[in-house]
């Protein structure tokens, strides 16, 4: 078995110093490759179109994007709102830079924030009109700081409309890193629809709905499949690990799993600010 020498992670990753170790409750959001990203997200879009959809809309309100990435569900948003605004917000600058960059033409109704969604947002009380946010909650961990977080911002009888990574998402690649020997499971909430439902009621959500759905998505075998795995599903395991060694470590994950796919189950979340 090929092994890594797992390092401690970046210092404001907030996490354990050692990959086997403590859970990393606290953890910040990390930089990603904005750039990449936007080039490979096209799942991700078409999802985020999907969940869209399910969010009411007149056109002029204020939505919050909570984890808006590059921003190409955002535009699709921005296309609902024609008298509307949107802040996009992300914990990653390089995510905000590129959305920056794609959403220029929609001027001044866009602003941007980079921001924790685990830590209490830096926006004001009952501020915005509805949250939409698509890929993104898994990546937080600690799910009743994230519901009390939006339920601070959102204004009473305002939408919260979401989907995410939930129980059961990504098994085989999980399975394929355990058995490179990392007992770090990573640093995502897969969490299930009732453990959800139950976190957001305390948050103060109601007309609570919560359900999954298996994604399995095909990738094409070779280095579309490992730009993809390293840019959107490992990058906060390569950081813990040397430079010379992320490579290496994407390339075995991606051997190890059964076939060139992502066995994605999405969570769906409805709820309305009481
Ligand atoms: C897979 S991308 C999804 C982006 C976009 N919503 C989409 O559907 O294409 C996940 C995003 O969540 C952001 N993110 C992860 N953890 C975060 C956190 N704790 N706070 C804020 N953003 C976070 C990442 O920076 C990244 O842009």
């Amino acid at each position: 078995m090929q092994e890594f020498s797992v390092t401690a992670p970046a210092p404001d990753a907030g996490a354990a110093p050692d990959a086997g170790a403590a859970p990393d409750a606290g953890a910040a959001a990390r930089d990603w490759d904005g750039a990449t990203y936007d080039r490979v997200a096209d799942q991700m879009t078409r999802w985020g179109g999907s969940v869209l959809a399910r969010l009411p809309l007149r056109g002029d309100e204020t939505v919050l994007d909570a984890g808006c990435g590059s921003g190409r569900v955002t535009a699709q948003l921005l296309e609902r709102l024609p008298g509307g605004r949107v802040i996009a917000l992300d914990g990653s600058p390089s995510m905000i830079a590129t959305a920056r960059a794609r959403l220029a033409p929609h001027g001044d109704r866009v602003s941007y924030v980079v921001a924790d969604l685990g830590a209490p947002l830096p926006l004001a009380p009952a501020s915005v009109d509805a949250v939409l946010s698509t890929a993104t909650f898994h990546w937080v961990r600690d799910h009743d700081a994230l519901f009390a977080g939006l339920a601070a911002v959102l204004r009473p009888g305002g939408r919260l409309v979401a989907q995410c990574g939930g129980e059961g998402n990504i098994a085989s690649v999980r399975r394929a890193i355990a058995d490179l020997g990392w007992t770090w499971e990573g640093p995502w909430t897969f969490a299930s629809p009732v453990d959800t439902a139950v976190r957001l009621a305390r948050a103060g959500f109601t007309a609570i709905e919560t359900w999954l759905n298996a994604e399995p998505t095909p990738l094409e075998a070779g280095a579309p499949l490992r730009e993809y795995l390293a840019t959107v599903v490992l990058g906060a395991h390569t950081e813990r690990l040397p430079d010379e060694e992320r490579a290496a470590f994407v390339d075995a994950v991606a051997a190890a799993l059964p076939e060139p796919a992502i066995d994605y189950v999405r969570l769906n979340i409805l709820a309305t600010r009481a």
